[in-house]
């Protein structure tokens, strides 16, 4: 396996069923912003927390669908080390289109699918030049895209690519769900796996900055009549305090507050929770039916070329 080295999760893109009302919510409820141009551009809209020039891109869909995650490595070195090493393994790759890349602020980047239950990964290296936009706190005070979390049929499957083909490392397990790490990133985890009984998205989280962020969002969602599904509680093993509720087709999002840092030399090992529901929440509070529930991996659609090369 090569010694791959990521930045952090860049962003995570989903298959909306209506671009406006889903835009609506994530500037008036989570506190993102559209990012000019890109739906000219490129056709997509891109938003941001302010943390990063994306952090979620929207695209039209006939039914809510989980597009694509996308990692960010250290520099494009890297990339062409992960590009080769799919290459090496079969695995087809390919391109992202030029106004795409240039929308999503990369140098270079590269898609493909996960064998084991076809999520679609991008892996990029962002443009030298690119600049983020003056750096502004919205009302929900989010200091980070987090980490996104799928639910899969193929669980030791999927974990051991990610572990063994992508050096991702592994900070804890509950059961067989796995909370994994983008190499050398310091957060317990940017992506985590559970068992499922189809392969989709459960949630995308926003880590905020304080336990109060978190306790404004409580009647702020109250108030928008926003259902949450989750929380607020207490995860043992990274713990963060939470709270899941969803957006208008369904999705599940997270706001979080506080996370174990890890080393890159010398890390804990990973701890064995048992899969209980006090593994999942110190305080008790429980999930709803239609937490996790939307999101299924979506197809590709055409436009994609499998043939394509790393540009
Ligand atoms: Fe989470």
């Amino acid at each position: 396996m090569p010694n791959l080295r990521y930045r952090r999760l860049g962003y995570v893109a989903l298959n909306v069923t209506d671009r406006a009302r889903s835009i609506a919510f994530q500037r008036e409820t989570m506190g993102l912003e559209l990012v000019p141009g890109s739906e000219e551009s490129a056709g997509v809209s891109l938003l941001t927390s302010g943390t990063s020039s994306c952090d979620l891109a929207f695209y039209d869909g006939d039914a809510p669908a989980m597009r694509r995650i996308a990692f960010e490595m250290e520099d494009e070195g890297f990339l062409e080390l992960a590009h080769a090493h799919l290459q090496q393994l079969g695995i087809p790759v390919w391109t992202v289109p030029d106004a795409e890349r240039a929308a999503f602020g990369q140098q270079a980047a590269f898609r493909f699918r996960e064998p084991s239950c076809g999520l679609t990964v991008e892996l990029y290296s962002p443009a030298a030049a690119a600049s983020l936009p003056a750096f502004r706190r919205t009302f929900t005070n989010i200091a980070r895209l987090g980490h996104a979390v799928v639910s899969v049929t193929d669980l030791s499957s999927f974990v051991r690519f990610f572990l063994d083909e992508l050096n991702f490392r592994v900070s804890d397990y509950i059961g067989e769900c796995a909370f994994l790490r983008c190499f050398p990133n310091v957060y317990h985890h940017s992506f985590a796996v559970v068992p499922g009984s189809e392969n989709r998205l459960q949630h995308v989280n926003f880590m905020v900055d304080h336990l109060d962020d978190i306790g404004r969002s409580i009647y702020r969602l109250k108030h928008q009549e926003v259902p949450v599904v989750y929380g607020p509680g207490r995860h043992p093993p990274s713990g963060s305090v939470f709270l899941y509720f969803t957006d208008p087709d369904g999705f599940t999002f997270e706001f979080s507050s506080g996370m174990e840092e890890f080393p890159e030399v010398d890390p804990r090992a990973a701890r064995h929770l048992p899969f209980v529901p006090e593994s999942f929440d110190y305080w008790g509070s429980e999930p709803a039916a239609a937490f996790g529930a939307v999101g299924k991996f979506a197809a590709l659609d055409g436009a994609e070329d499998p043939a394509g090369s790393l540009h």
